[in-house]
């Protein structure tokens, strides 16, 4: 069963040469031959798929597809009404697959995707957070997930199918230029001290969903350091009900229907039930006013009943909020429903509930809060969004739908976070709900406690610009078991980055700082790159190791360019009485964009020192962010036909993989040559965690060097490297065969080198302002 939202993509799948008895519906009105659902409903998977071709031999229902395409999606909107029926159906087919166990079945979704700066469109999540969850519930199926920038359907489907063969980490597979990526959760550092002050007195603060369960002890966390203005919002008429809660007050549910049983004939046990619910909840949320207006002042803290899934009562809380308090500096959505079943047993009008309170809320409140927008806002998401969890094929996608819209929100530059939260033990829904106990048994996650939650939201909201995580997840010991044998390789037990992982020091009080002792010693293939006799680290690795710096120390960034880079002194591959050490300092915003100021020191201890002598051997800013457009390259001659052929001097031997350098010419534009990578006989693991393309940077390098022949040529200083906008590395142009052309030309003192490939369509590295000495 092929299910869709896209007129178009049905067309093409019913015009495909499909096997066996396949069924292709579309939630919109596509082509004949395409079965049109406007609507699901319980039980409609089932009903189409016998009711269809009613001639034909009976055969169970065994593989589903869901496709969509987002490539025109706008954001931050709400998904459309198709899309959202297509994840319905999408959930109704899992629940008939799983009713039916037939052997050798499978679910998958495809998604097509601009994958912006190689971040998936948040309504893709709708789709693959759904394929995260079943997965934990569908054990014996095939379960996976593509999201791909590809515009061609036939090699969606290709990528599909090799997806399907991929084992190990989350069944979800981004496809970039046919190169496939997978998430991986990367440890990141946390202290419990409060770096900047994003509450202070005069901050106003809206949560919805905060007067009661996690997030009203969370705030009581945050108002022991500041007394904010803070307005809640519920569902709960709680001014209406507060005489009734606090006269029910300590009575249990028993008790409490019982009494209602006998003093109002004609009412049912399920009414009563959900009265006492209600008192409860309102009882939480006055003793919640009561503790933050305690803290903060008796007309700070208001309260307002606004359900979030209304969005006229979310847009006149909104205007009253500004008309009182002029601007909102942090919005929480942590409105959220829980309602843990197993997929057989869950009915569709719950699902629908449990999303509409996560996604329709948060684009309710996004609307109504836009003008002025919220400095800052903090989602209170859960882990099951990030990994999935048996029970939570409702609240898990539509979790992860809000995880993606905080990275996508943070990519347009905004302060945003979802924090994915595992399960608190003393408050929120996990005591109320049977959830705590049931966690202490299984032992699946880990028990938060208050006094830990209320220290990591607060560390969250108060890390320094640049430092926050757009979706932090606290992976406790219970977590890392749970997950290692159902997403083996998720965690990665190797350093994420290939020079550096833990810091010697990290500082994260404004200006963040980190500092590595940088060892190169186990990187032999370094001894093979010589000047005048000794090993020494090529220019282009130190770009490499600021670049990979920067990323260390703020995580989510990506470098765009590396600036006013200076190459002070040589540093030793193999050095034996000096330590070098590695600097990065973030120095906030260059021209809007985040940048981070490396440095490399030695200390050289000789003999009998009075104090080690700290000398600086590179310099260098890498600016984070949003990339400037590469030139398109200049068109040049073949490397391999024109020019005089250059020869390089002989103070220079460099051994693979630095010998990159084929047929350099020189003609009256300056040199050209190709440049030919060979990663024969290295540790390819260790070359496919760089975060750039330093050895082709090299190349370029010592093409640029034939430009004054006979002289050592080693570069001085450089203006800028301009890297390209989607990161690559040696490893990946390496293995994807690419041919690389270096192009030198003198412009005055100063030298320009660009690195395309073969057919001149892409431009890998710009480097400017190249002074050598
Ligand atoms: N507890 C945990 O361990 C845990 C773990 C991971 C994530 N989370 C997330 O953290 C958030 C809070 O969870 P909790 O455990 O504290 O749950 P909780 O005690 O049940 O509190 C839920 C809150 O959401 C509000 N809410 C529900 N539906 C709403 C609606 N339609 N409009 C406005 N407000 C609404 C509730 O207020 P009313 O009843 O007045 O509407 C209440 O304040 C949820 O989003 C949940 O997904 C919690």
């Amino acid at each position: 069963m092929l299910l869709t939202d896209n007129p178009r993509i049905a067309a093409h799948l019913a015009a495909l040469p499909l096997p066996g008895p396949t069924l292709v519906a579309c939630t919109v009105a596509a082509s004949p031959g395409v079965i049109h659902l406007p609507r699901a409903e319980e039980a409609a998977i089932g009903a189409v798929w016998n009711s269809y071709d009613a001639n034909r031999e009976r055969r169970p229902l065994q593989h589903v597809r869901a496709f969509t395409d987002l490539r025109a999606a706008p954001w931050p909107q709400a998904p459309t009404s198709p899309l959202l029926t297509l994840q319905e159906l999408f959930f109704l087919a899992a629940q008939h697959l799983s009713l039916h166990r037939t052997a050798g079945s499978s679910l998958a979704a495809l998604i097509l995707d601009p994958l912006v700066h190689g971040l998936p469109h948040p309504h893709a999540a709708l789709l693959t957070g759904l394929v995260k969850n079943a997965t934990w519930e569908l054990p014996q199926m095939r379960t996976h997930a593509v999201v791909t920038d590809t515009s061609r359907l036939q090699t969606a489907l290709d990528e599909l199918q090799h997806e399907s063969r991929v084992a190990g980490g989350l069944p979800v597979g981004y496809y970039r230029v046919g190169a496939r990526s997978a998430e991986h959760l990367i440890p990141a550092p946390l202290t419990g001290q409060q770096h900047r002050n994003t509450v202070t007195d005069d901050s106003v603060i809206v949560a919805a969903g905060g007067a009661r369960g996690i997030t009203a002890t969370a705030l009581r966390g945050l108002t022991a350091l500041s007394r904010p203005e803070i307005w809640l919002l519920g569902s709960t008429p709680v001014a209406d009900l507060a005489h009734q809660a606090e006269a029910v007050g300590t009575t249990g549910r028993i008790t409490y229907v019982r009494q209602c049983l006998a003093a109002t004939p004609g009412v049912s046990v399920v009414e009563a039930g959900a009265q006492w619910d209600r008192l409860q909840h309102a009882r939480q949320a006055l003793h919640t006013l009561s503790m933050l207006r305690r803290q903060c002042g008796g007309t700070r803290v208001h309260y307002l009943t606004c359900d979030v899934t209304e969005p006229t009562t979310v847009k006149a809380a909104a205007e009253q909020i500004y008309r009182t308090s002029g601007r909102v500096d942090l919005l929480i959505h942590a409105a959220g429903i829980g309602r843990a079943r197993t997929l057989r047993a869950k009915t569709l009008a719950a699902f629908r509930k449990v999303r509409s309170v996560k996604v329709d809320g948060y684009h309710h409140l996004k609307a109504a809060f836009a003008d002025p927008a919220p400095a800052a806002w903090c989602t209170f998401s859960s882990i099951a969004g990030v990994l999935g969890l048996p029970g939570e094929c409702d609240y898990g996608p539509a979790n992860d739908t809000l995880n993606a819209a905080a990275r996508y929100e943070t990519m347009r530059g905004r302060d945003e976070r979802a924090i994915a939260w595992t399960m608190w033990g003393e408050s929120g829904l996990g005591p109320s709900s049977g959830f705590t106990d049931l966690t202490r048994r299984t032992g699946r996650l880990s028990l938060i406690g208050d006094a830990e939650g209320q220290r990591l939201f607060t560390t969250e909201l108060t890390a320094p610009p640049g430092l926050a995580h757009a979706v932090p997840i606290y992976l406790g010991a219970p977590e890392q078991h749970t997950v290692a044998p159902h997403y083996p390789g998720l965690v990665p037990a190797a350093p994420a980055f290939a020079f550096f992982n833990t810091p010697a020091r990290l500082t994260l009080c404004e200006p963040a700082s980190a500092a590595w002792c940088l060892d190169l010693r186990p990187y032999t293939y370094l001894l093979g790159h010589r000047r005048n006799g000794r090993a020494l680290l090529p220019g282009a690795l130190a770009i490499e190791l600021a670049v990979e710096a920067a990323h260390r120390l703020v995580p989510g960034g990506t470098a765009a360019e590396v600036t006013r880079i200076r190459f002070r002194a040589p540093i030793a591959a193999a050095p034996r009485d000096t330590r070098y050490e590695l600097h990065a300092t973030h120095t906030s915003h260059h021209e809007g964009r985040q940048s981070v100021h490396i440095e490399i020191r030695s200390t050289a201890r000789p003999a009998a020192p009075e104090r080690p002598r700290s000398a600086l051997h590179f310099a260098a800013d890498v600016i984070l962010g949003s990339h400037r457009a590469q030139p398109r390259p200049s068109p040049c001659p073949p490397a391999s036909s024109s020019g005089r052929q250059q020869r390089r001097g002989a103070e220079a031997r460099l051994a693979l993989p630095f010998d990159s350098i084929r047929r350099p010419r020189t003609d009256s534009h300056g040199v050209h040559a190709l440049c030919r990578l060979d990663l024969t006989g290295q540790d390819l693991r260790h070359f496919s965690r760089m975060a750039t393309c330093w050895l082709v940077i090299d190349a370029a390098l010592q093409t640029a060097a034939f430009i004054a022949p006979g002289r050592l040529a080693t570069p001085r200083s450089i203006g800028a490297v301009r890297l390209p906008g989607v990161l690559t590395n040696d490893h990946m142009l390496a293995a994807s065969g690419t041919e690389i052309i270096c192009t030198a030309s003198p412009d005055r003192r100063q030298t320009q080198a660009t690195v395309t490939t073969s057919d001149q369509n892409t431009t890998l590295v710009c480097i400017e302002d190249l002074e050598l000495a």
